[in-house]
């Protein structure tokens, strides 16, 4: 199957991890969110034990919270010695309730409030990444208030165009995030960080997209990186300690993408990144990377309960679910590819075409387009695979439709890990 984790038993049925997809929607409703944490597991140890031995030891991943942003996850990031990118106050909030030691962390966002600052400042953020000179301004401002120095890196942009979805393309020099390298502003904004005083130049970050597929970009983005890092020692005789390249490796949704190799890209990646420290003779800094989506995404799969088909002959058929855009609004965002199967009868032959609709008052609300299913009947499970990653995290109550519950499973037992949103948590802020 798609991932390693998939499986089908005698019953025909689909599973995770080993555990049976329809006996975990029959126990907790759906739509319902399985997640395997041997996976996430997995996935965050090929990171770390790759960048160990390609960059050094004390190199580390920090795990982009926004792709699944919630207690548990801060748990077992902790307990996997991973860092974590952060991009607001909310998220913070999360990791210091979970128990997360925040100095490992890396606090992101192209427009931080001075709430956000002090926020941050208060709760011992290992890092900003400073987006712009304005923001520096009220960092060094709140940390002189707390008597501290506060550790930053300045997040560039390398001017490197990935070729990936245009909404998550993010190291363009037109890039809404960071400073560009090109124009001559990464200089101005290092020579005004340096003269800071309550703020300490500790390293470059840059990130350069998502889902991913091709090693070029990051190979160049690294370079381009490596080479600014001698350019400023040259020239501000200042040598910085942390290069962070940021997340994007892609990640399989369909059989027609490949399940990449990420640690031969960590491997390719770190031969630029050797080859430019030797040549101009810095030292090499600390790397870190910021991976979000290839920790999580395979680790889960959502579940739905069929409400029934519409043929329209000549046309299309639907197959209506009792989720859609407000737990995945993916494919209405991005038209993201999804595998989509009927997890309660993966062995009958897949021979009705279908568009899968989700429930909301709106045509766009769609979770895949012409997929093949057997054809099903109401109350059948339908599921969407390797939805770990931007879905809880960007799901809305939009048609006040409450968010589904999320569920573990590890060493073959189940727990929850969100509850299931109530109608009485719909209207808990209304007044
Ligand atoms: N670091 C930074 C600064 C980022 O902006 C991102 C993602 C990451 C790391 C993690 O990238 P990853 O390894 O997950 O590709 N909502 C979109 C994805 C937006 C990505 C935003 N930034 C989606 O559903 O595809």
């Amino acid at each position: 199957m798609l991932h390693e984790n998939l499986s089908v038993n005698e019953k025909g049925h689909l599973c995770i991890a080993g555990s049976d997809t329809v006996e975990l929607a029959n126990r907790y409703g759906t739509p319902l969110m399985v997640m395997d944490e041997g996976r996430i597991r997995r996935n965050m140890r090929i990171y770390k034990d790759a960048m160990k031995k390609y960059f050094g030891e004390s190199s580390y991943p920090l795990f982009a919270s926004k792709s699944f942003s919630c207690k548990y996850i801060y748990r077992v990031a902790k307990e996997e010695n991973t860092g974590i990118d952060l991009v607001s106050s909310g998220e913070l909030y999360t990791a210091v309730s979970a128990g997360f030691d925040v100095k490992r962390s890396f606090l992101h966002g192209n427009n931080k409030t001075d709430a956000d600052i002090k926020y941050a400042i208060d709760s011992g953020v290992g890092y900003f990444v400073v987006d712009n000179l304005t923001e520096l301004d009220r960092i060094d401002e709140a940390a002189k208030e707390k008597g501290i120095i506060q550790s930053v890196i300045l997040r560039l942009t390398p001017g490197v165009d990935p070729h990936t979805h245009a909404a998550v393309v993010t190291g363009r020099i037109d890039s809404k995030f960071g400073i560009a390298i090109e124009t001559g502003q990464a200089d101005t904004a290092v020579e005004y960080v340096l003269k800071k005083e309550n703020v300490r130049l500790c390293g470059f970050h840059c990130h350069i997209g998502s889902q991913i597929f091709d090693i070029k970009p990051f190979c160049d983005a690294a370079e381009i990186m490596i080479k600014y890092i001698s350019h400023v020692k040259e020239v501000f005789d200042y040598e910085i300690e942390i290069l962070n390249l940021g997340g994007g490796f892609g990640v399989r949704y369909i059989d027609s993408q490949p399940e990449l190799d990420y640690e031969e890209f960590i491997r390719l990646i770190s031969i630029f990144i050797h080859n430019e420290v030797k040549r101009s003779g810095i030292k090499l800094p600390t790397v870190v990377m910021e991976p979000g989506r290839s920790i999580v995404a395979d680790s889960c799969l959502t579940l739905y309960t069929v409400g029934g088909t519409k043929e329209i002959p000549g046309f299309k058929n639907y197959v209506s679910v009792d989720g859609g855009m407000p737990d995945n609004p993916r494919y209405a965002l991005y038209q993201s590819d999804y595998t989509v199967c009927l997890a309660s009868d993966m062995n009958r032959e897949a021979d009705f075409e279908c568009t899968v609709a989700g429930r909301c008052c709106e045509s766009g609300d769609l979770l895949q387009e012409n997929v093949l299913l057997p054809k099903p009947v109401r109350g059948d499970i339908l599921s969407v695979l390797v939805t770990g990653a931007y879905n809880y995290s960007m799901a809305s109550n939009y048609n006040r439709i409450p968010r589904p519950a999320v569920v573990g499973i590890a060493d073959s037992k189940d727990f929850v890990i969100i509850k299931r949103e109530t109608f009485e948590d719909l209207i808990r802020n209304d007044m």
